[in-house]
């Protein structure tokens, strides 16, 4: 299993959890009911899954495709170790994953 914190904009925590490997990391923040749109489910197309890896994590994680960085430079709230969560596949070596989710998303909790 992969365990995985999710911390609000604030960074305060949102929810904390169990991937199994091979699953989405944008998966398991819908299954969370955490607000990730996913608009495109997967096909690179919205940035809607937008997160902000932990910099002591960001290392551990595959790098991001040419596309995904073409995306990532339009996405609003974009840091250094930003990535689109619907491209991080959930995997062993990624225990102990941190992600914070980008202010845009923050103002949409109260739904
Ligand atoms: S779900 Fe659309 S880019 Fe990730």
């Amino acid at each position: 299993m992969t365990r995985v914190r999710f911390l609000r904009a604030d960074g305060s925590l949102a929810a904390e959890a169990e991937g199994r490997p091979g699953q989405r990391l944008l998966e398991l923040a819908q299954a969370l009911g955490l607000p990730l749109e996913g608009t495109c489910e997967g096909a690179m197309a919205c940035s809607t899954c937008h997160v902000i890896v932990a910099p002591a994590d960001f290392a551990r994680l595959p790098p991001a495709s040419p596309h995904e960085e073409d995306m990532l430079d339009f996405t609003p709230h974009v840091a250094p170790t930003s990535r689109l969560s619907c491209q991080i596949l959930l995997a062993e070596e990624l225990d102990r994953l941190e992600v914070r989710l980008p202010p845009a998303h923050a103002n949409m909790q109260g739904r």
